[in-house]
C-alpha cells in the first residue's frame, strides 16, 4: 500500500488495521528520564529600550462559543453585516459582562480539555470533538482588559500572536481589527488607531477550530504566546533585521557578517537616520560594531540599511558547542536612539554535497534527526517554554542532532531551544503553495527564523502528491524557493517528497528529500548525481512503550523493533540504509515523540500515534536505545524486556540488547545464555526460557566488561516514587517542573508493569497543568489530579505562580494503605526577573 493511499485512508477516517503490520516478537521500555536542567530559552529577537515587547499571556478570560448558533456565540453573526460594523462590537466594549467567563492564562489549548468522542471523523484530531460536526466545542472566545498609559500616544502599538488555532478574528474597543486563518504562522495587527490612551482597553479574540490545517492533532485556541509591542513612530520594521554570513563565503572559520534592517517612518515628518550594530559574545562583551551610511526617510516610508563587520576568531555554532552571539541594532535620528532590538545568531558554515552529504563548519556531519509534531502529554498544543527545552533534551540524550518541524512553522521557543542546545532544524512551512496565503506563511517563517543558527534547511512542505506530480507543482515550487532565497540567500530548500520521485517537481529543490521507500534513493541518485539528498521522513516504526507482544484487541504493538505499517521501516532498516551511504546526508525518523491523533496502527480507543521513539511524555521506548547506541557517543547497553512474566515459566522469551560495545554475554540467574558479538547498526537477540529471578547482560569493550544491566523479577508495588526534573524553578508564572511517577516493590525496585491509579495533591505556589502516562489508549483526563500508571510510569507537570515559595507535590494511591504510600516532592520556586508583561 502506498503512503498516499494510506493518508487518504486516514483522512477518510478509516483506521489502518493491525493486520497490515509486519508481525514480530516483543520488548520492554525501562529508562529514566533523568533530571534535565536547563536555562530558560533565549528569544531570537528581543526588545531593547526604548522599544517595549510585553508578554500578553496573563489575565485573560475564556468562553466557549458556538460555530452555528449565534445565540450561543455572543450573537455574533446573528444579522447580516457584522463586518460592516465599525466600533459596534459590544463584546469588545466596557459594558460587556464577562464575569461568568473563565479566567485563564495563555498559552491555552481548549481541545485537550474536551472529552474524547468515538467518531471516526475525529481520528486525526485524536478523537477530540472539533470540526464542523461539533459546533458547540469548536469556537472559543478570549477577552482581555488592559490599560494603555497616556504617554503611549504617538507611539506605534501592535499585538503579535505567535500562532493560534484557528480562524482568528480580533476586535479592540468595539472595532474589528483583523483576521488570520491558518493555525501556525504568527500574525500581528497595528492597534495604534484603535487604542484608548490613558484608559481601559478591551481586546477580544474569537477562535474557530471548525476547519483544520492538518491530519494530526492541532489543538484549539491561543496556544502560543501573545505580545504587545510598543515602538517609536520611527522604528525597525518587524522581522526585517538580519545578521548573516556573506553569501560568497561558503566555507571556513572567518567571522565576517552581513547586517541589514529596514527602518519605517510612521511619523509626520522626514527623519535623518543612522543605524548602528553592536555584536556581543556570550559574555556580553562587545566584539564588533558597524554603522550604516545615514539616510533621510520621508514620512510614511521606509529605507533599507546595510553594513558589514567581522568577529575576530569566532566561536562557531555546532551541536557540540552551540555558541550564540547577539547583535543589538539601533536606529538613531538627531543623535537620539529611537528604536532597538536584539537578534540572537550564531556563526557557522553549511554545505550540502551530492557525493558526500552534509558538512557543518567544514566537517561531514550525518543528520540524526526526528520529525516531531508539537503537542505533549497533559498540555496538548499549549506548551510552556520550558517543555520545549525538556523535549529537545530528551532527543539530544538519544544522540539526536536534528529535528524537522513537521509539518508547520514552529513556535519561537522551540527554535530558541534548538539554538541553545545545539539541535539542528529542518524548518517546514504548512501550506505548500505560491498563493497569497502560502507565500505569506513561508515569508513569515523565513523572516522570523533566518537568524537562528540551528536552522540548516528550509522545507517547502510535505507530501503534496497531486501538486508534486502536476506541472503546476514545478511553478509553485520554483516561486517558493526563489522567494526563500531572496529572503535568505544562505540556506538551501528542500521538500518532503513521496511517490512523485520521477516528476520535475524535484528539479526545483536544492536538496532532494525522500520520504520512506528505501528502494528509491539509490537509482534516483544515479539519475540525479548532482543533487544533494536527505531522508526527509523515514521509519514510522510503531511500538507501545513497555509492551512485548502485539495485542490487536488492546491496540498494543510490541516494542521490539519489528513493527511498521506497509509504507514504513524499522529503526534498524532505515538507519542502516542511510548510515552506510556517504552521499545521503542522514535523515529524520517519524517521529521523536508520540503525538495525539493519527493513531496508527489502530483506531479507537487509541487516541495517540504509536510512531514515537519516546512516548508522548518523553519516556523512552526501547528503540530509543537503538538510536542512542548508533547515534550517540557514549557506550550503550540496553536489555529488554522486563522480567516479570508470572505464569509464563518455561516459555521462551525473546531477549534483546541494543549495544555499541564489542560483545555482550547474557546470564539468567547467574547461568550464561551465551555471548554474542555486536554487529554494527544491529541488535542482539536470545531466546530465554522464562524463570523468575535476575536477567543480566554484561557488555565488553576491548576485552573488559565495561557495562552491565539487570532486569529483575519484582514483587508487588509497595511505595510510590516521585522525581522532579528540577527541584528549583522560577517563580515567574511560566516555569514548570516535570515529575516522573513510578511505584517500587518492597526492595525498592521499579515495578515495570504497574498500572495503579495515582492521585496527586499540589499545594503551595504552583498549579497542576497536566498529567499523562504515555499510554496511546488512555482516555483519562489530562487535567484532573490523578492518572493511572502505564507500564510503571506517569508524568505530572506543575507550573509555578509568580510568588516565590515552594510547591509540594504529593502522590498517593487507594490501592494500598495510605500511610505507606504517600510520596512527596518539594520544589522551590525562586524569585525571578519577570519578563516585561502587560499589567
Ligand atoms: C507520512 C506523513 C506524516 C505521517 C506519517 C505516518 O506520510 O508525512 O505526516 O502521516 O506518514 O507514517
Amino acid at each position: 500500500m502506498s503512503s498516499l493511499t494510506r493518508r487518504d485512508l486516514l483522512r477518510s477516517g478509516l483506521a489502518i488495521s493491525a493486520s497490515t503490520l509486519v508481525a514480530g516478537p516483543v520488548s520492554r521500555a525501562h529508562a529514566l528520564l533523568a533530571a534535565y536542567p536547563g536555562a530558560a530559552p533565549a528569544e531570537a529577537m528581543a526588545a531593547v529600550a526604548p522599544r517595549e515587547h510585553l508578554l500578553f499571556d496573563f489575565g485573560w478570560k475564556f468562553f466557549q462559543g458556538h460555530a452555528t448558533d449565534p445565540a450561543r456565540d455572543l450573537d455574533f453573526g446573528k444579522d447580516q453585516g457584522d463586518f460592516a460594523k465599525s466600533g459596534d462590537f459590544e463584546f469588545a466594549r466596557e459594558k460587556f459582562d464577562d464575569s461568568k467567563w473563565r479566567p485563564l492564562n495563555l498559552p491555552h489549548d481548549w481541545a485537550v480539555e474536551l472529552p474524547f468522542v468515538h467518531d471516526d471523523q475525529l481520528q486525526s484530531h485524536g478523537y477530540k470533538p472539533l470540526g464542523r460536526a461539533y459546533p458547540e466545542t469548536s469556537v472559543g472566545w478570549y477577552r482581555r482588559v488592559f490599560d494603555i498609559p497616556k504617554e503611549d500616544a504617538g507611539r506605534r502599538v501592535s499585538v503579535l500572536f505567535d500562532g493560534a488555532f484557528r480562524d482568528a478574528l480580533v476586535f479592540l474597543n468595539g472595532y474589528f481589527i483583523g483576521r488570520n486563518d491558518n493555525g501556525y504562522a504568527p500574525f500581528r495587527f497595528d492597534l495604534t488607531d484603535f487604542l484608548n490612551y490613558g484608559g481601559k482597553n478591551y481586546l477580544v479574540v474569537r477562535m474557530d477550530a471548525s476547519y483544520g490545517d492538518g491530519w494530526f492533532y492541532e489543538g484549539a485556541g491561543i496556544y502560543r504566546h501573545v505580545w504587545l509591542i510598543k515602538t517609536d513612530a520611527l522604528h525597525l520594521r518587524h522581522w526585517d533585521s538580519y545578521v548573516r554570513r556573506p553569501v560568497t563565503q561558503t566555507r571556513g572559520t572567518a567571522g565576517s557578517v552581513d547586517l541589514g534592517t529596514v527602518v519605517q517612518n510612521d511619523g509626520k515628518q522626514a527623519e535623518n537616520c543612522r543605524v548602528k550594530w553592536q555584536i556581543f559574545d556570550a559574555n556580553a562583551k562587545v566584539v564588533a560594531t558597524a554603522e550604516s551610511a545615514p539616510q533621510s526617510i520621508a514620512a510614511d516610508s521606509s529605507a533599507t540599511f546595510t553594513a558589514g563587520t567581522s568577529v575576530a576568531n569566532p566561536a562557531l555554532w555546532s551541536p557540540e558547542t552551540p555558541y550564540l552571539y547577539s547583535a543589538v541594532v539601533t536606529v538613531e535620528s538627531n543623535g537620539k536612539v529611537r528604536d532597538a532590538e536584539r537578534i540572537t545568531f550564531g556563526i557557522r558554515d553549511l554545505k550540502w554535497d551530492a557525493d558526500k552529504g552534509f558538512f557543518l563548519n567544514g566537517k561531514p556531519v550525518k543528520i540524526k534527526g526526528t520529525c516531531n509534531h508539537q503537542d505533549h502529554a497533559g498540555v496538548g498544543a499549549a506548551l510552556p517554554d520550558r517543555l520545549q527545552m525538556y523535549r529537545m533534551e530528551v532527543l539530544k540524550s538519544m544522540g539526536g542532532n536534528a529535528i524537522r518541524t513537521s509539518h508547520n512553522m514552529p513556535t519561537p521557543e522551540l527554535v530558541a531551544a534548538c539554538d541553545r542546545l545545539g539541535m539542528m532544524m529542518m524548518c517546514e512551512t504548512r501550506q505548500m503553495s505560491s498563493n497569497a496565503e502560502g507565500m505569506a506563511q513561508l515569508e513569515a517563517m523565513v523572516k522570523r527564523y533566518r537568524n537562528s543558527p540551528s536552522i540548516i534547511l528550509w522545507s517547502m512542505g510535505n507530501e503534496e502528491g497531486t501538486l508534486m506530480r502536476e506541472p503546476q507543482g514545478e511553478k509553485i515550487i520554483a516561486d517558493m524557493v526563489a522567494r526563500t532565497h531572496e529572503l535568505d540567500p544562505t540556506r538551501l530548500c528542500t521538500a518532503a517528497v513521496n511517490e512523485a520521485y520521477e516528476s520535475h517537481f524535484s528539479d526545483g529543490l536544492d536538496v532532494m528529500g525522500f520520504n520512506y521507500n528505501l528502494d528509491v534513493p539509490d537509482d534516483w541518485h544515479k539519475a540525479h548525481p548532482k543533487k544533494p539528498c536527505v531522508g526527509s521522513e523515514t521509519a514510522s516504526t510503531v511500538s507501545t512503550r513497555g509492551i512485548y507482544s502485539t495485542d490487536k484487541l488492546r491496540n498494543w504493538v510490541s516494542a521490539y523493533d519489528v513493527n511498521y505499517p506497509p509504507w514504513a521501516e524499522t529503526a534498524e532498516q532505515w538507519w542502516t540504509f542511510y548510515a552506510t551511504r556517504e552521499w545521503l546526508a542522514g535523515g529524520f525518523a517519524w517521529t521523536g515523540f508520540d503525538y495525539r491523533g493519527e493513531p496508527t496502527p489502530y483506531g479507537w480507543p487509541s487516541i495517540n500515534s504509536q510512531f514515537g521513539i519516546v512516548d508522548i511524555c518523553g519516556f523512552p521506548k526501547d528503540d530509543f536505545f537503538y538510536y542512542k547506541a548508533w547515534w550517540g557517543s557514549e557506550p550503550v547497553l540496553h536489555l529488554f524486556p522486563h522480567w516479570n512474566w508470572d505464569g509464563r515459566e518455561g516459555e521462551p522469551i525473546s531477549v534483546w540488547v541494543h549495544s555499541n560495545l564489542d560483545s555482550v554475554e547474557l546470564f539468567l540467574n547467574g547461568k550464561s545464555q551465551g555471548s554474542k558479538k555486536v554487529q554494527p547498526l544491529t541488535h542482539l537477540e536470545w531466546k530465554v526460557k522464562y524463570e523468575p529471578g535476575v536477567l543480566e547482560a554484561r557488555g565488553t569493550k576491548d576485552g573488559k566488561i565495561v557495562l552491565t544491566e539487570k532486569r529483575e523479577t519484582t514483587g508487588a508495588p509497595a511505595s510510590i516514587r516521585l522525581t522532579a526534573d528540577r527541584i528549583e524553578i522560577d517563580a515567574d508564572g511560566e516555569d514548570v517542573a516535570v515529575l516522573r511517577v513510578e511505584v517500587l516493590d518492597k526492595e525498592g525496585r521499579t515495578v515495570p508493569t504497574a498500572d495503579n491509579m495515582i492521585n496527586f495533591k499540589i499545594t503551595g505556589e504552583g498549579l497542576l497543568i497536566g498529567v499523562g502516562n504515555g499510554d496511546p489508549n488512555c482516555q483519562e483526563s489530562d487535567k484532573e489530579p490523578h492518572r493511572s500508571l502505564f507500564n510503571g510510569l506517569a508524568q505530572v507537570i506543575v507550573q509555578a505562580t509568580r510568588t516565590p515559595g515552594t510547591i509540594t507535590v504529593e502522590a498517593y494511591t487507594e490501592d494500598w494503605p495510605p500511610s505507606k504510600l504517600t510520596a512527596r516532592v518539594t520544589i522551590s520556586t525562586k524569585k525571578a526577573e519577570l519578563r516585561p508583561a502587560v499589567g
